[in-house]
């Protein structure tokens, strides 16, 4: 099933509906979030946006995100209304091909099941992967069939919560299954009517510290007395650091925005490649802004060793250079060669910013820390 008729089906679905006034939280939601402190929340099919309603006025920033514009833009006038469209942004995405940027400490999905073809698995791991250390991943589903709903198939199998959470392929060290379980409640329908039902209710911590994570930190090189040779120990030190920051970075968080800014992990190792290019080795950058930009078909690895590359040939040239005063020796074509001394001092200031940033990145991301 395409996105189109995704987007059809679910916009009949709400367009058919008068716009919701006062939807209602679900259940499974307000009895796990009661009592939490207030972040960061992923509400995924949000639908008309009782659970996004509902964690706005908790104190909770909601991104609610629906495949159906209708959903969303009732949603959106519905928070507006409220007063509460400074903690709730409603965004229309058709997962999992588009998903919100950001890291969450909740990400709920509340029977986010649907009639058409959707890559669940998928949706789910990039879920857990946009949460932060420590976060939780809340999945309710149906574990049994309503008199109302819109599936009687007599043969549905719904899957069970340990069955969803082995789909996602999650790394055991650094996500946890902390519940997983089938309760059943009393549900009322849209026409008022009641009826037992099962809930299949699932809940993935991701680990505040990954242990094997944990690196030792690097000592300061010891480098020789001279002045090259204390810049030149301390910008390798530095280019090391952001490399191992880098490397073994997960997928798909290793290339997505954490901040505002849409900084990710690629993009800066990316960008400080090009530098690295453009200083020492005179190549020509039209667009610095694209350099922060990660190309889809490049992996971690690739990203990875193209840095180690440039260094490796940046390095080639300053082997043969002596004189720190002197001009570089492949300066640009635009503007006059700064001096090796100007060079390096820039690389170092360079370099070690972005490892900084990329020491933010890698802990938001799987909780690594050590340089
Ligand atoms: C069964 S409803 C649940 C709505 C809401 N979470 C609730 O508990 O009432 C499923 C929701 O998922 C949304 N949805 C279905 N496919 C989607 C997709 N590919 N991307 C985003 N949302 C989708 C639908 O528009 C619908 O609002």
């Amino acid at each position: 099933m395409n996105s189109t008729s995704a987007v059809t089906f679910w916009d009949g679905v709400y367009a058919a509906r008068p716009a919701a006034t006062e939807p209602r939280p679900n259940a499974r939601l307000t009895e796990t979030v009661t009592g939490l402190p207030p972040g960061d929340v992923l509400d995924l099919g949000c639908g008309e946006g009782g659970d996004a309603l509902w964690l706005a006025r908790q104190g909770w920033h909601v991104t609610a995100v629906d495949v159906s514009a209708v959903a969303v833009e009732r949603l959106t006038a519905l928070a507006r209304a409220h007063g509460l469209d400074d903690r709730l942004t409603a965004e229309r995405h058709d997962l999992p091909g588009s998903f919100p940027r950001g890291a969450f400490d909740l990400v709920s999905a509340h029977y986010l099941q649907t009639p058409l073809a959707l890559d669940r698995a998928t949706v789910l791991r990039k879920a857990a992967h946009a949460l932060r250390p420590g976060g939780a991943l809340l999945v309710v589903d149906h574990g049994s069939t309503a008199p109302w709903s819109w599936n009687q198939d007599p043969d549905v199998r719904y899957a069970t919560p340990h069955e969803v959470a082995a789909d996602l392929g999650l790394d055991p060290a650094a996500w946890t299954v902390e519940r997983a379980d089938a309760p059943r409640r009393t549900a009322t329908g849209p026409d008022g009517r009641t009826a037992e039902v099962t809930d299949h209710v699932l809940i993935i911590r991701r680990a505040r510290h990954v242990g094997r994570a944990r690196r030792g930190d690097t000592p300061p090189p010891r480098t020789g007395g001279s002045e090259a040779e204390v810049l030149r120990g301390f910008l390798d030190y530095l280019r090391e650091s952001v490399s191992v920051k880098v490397e073994g970075a997960p997928e798909p968080a290793v290339r997505t925005a954490a901040v505002p800014s849409g900084t990710h992990l690629l993009g800066l190792l990316g960008h400080l490649t090009s530098v690295e290019r453009a200083t020492f080795l005179g190549e020509r950058v039209d667009d610095w802004s694209a350099t922060f930009r990660a190309a889809p078909g490049d992996s971690v690895a690739d990203v990875v060793a193209r840095y180690r590359q440039a260094v490796a040939e940046a390095n080639g040239v300053l082997d043969g250079c002596t004189d720190l005063s002197a001009p570089v020796p492949r300066p640009r074509s635009n503007g006059p060669a700064p001096s090796l001394r100007w060079a390096l001092t820039h690389l170092i200031e360079e370099t070690g910013r972005h490892a900084g940033h990329a020491d933010i990145l890698r802990e938001l991301i799987d909780g690594a820390t050590g340089r």
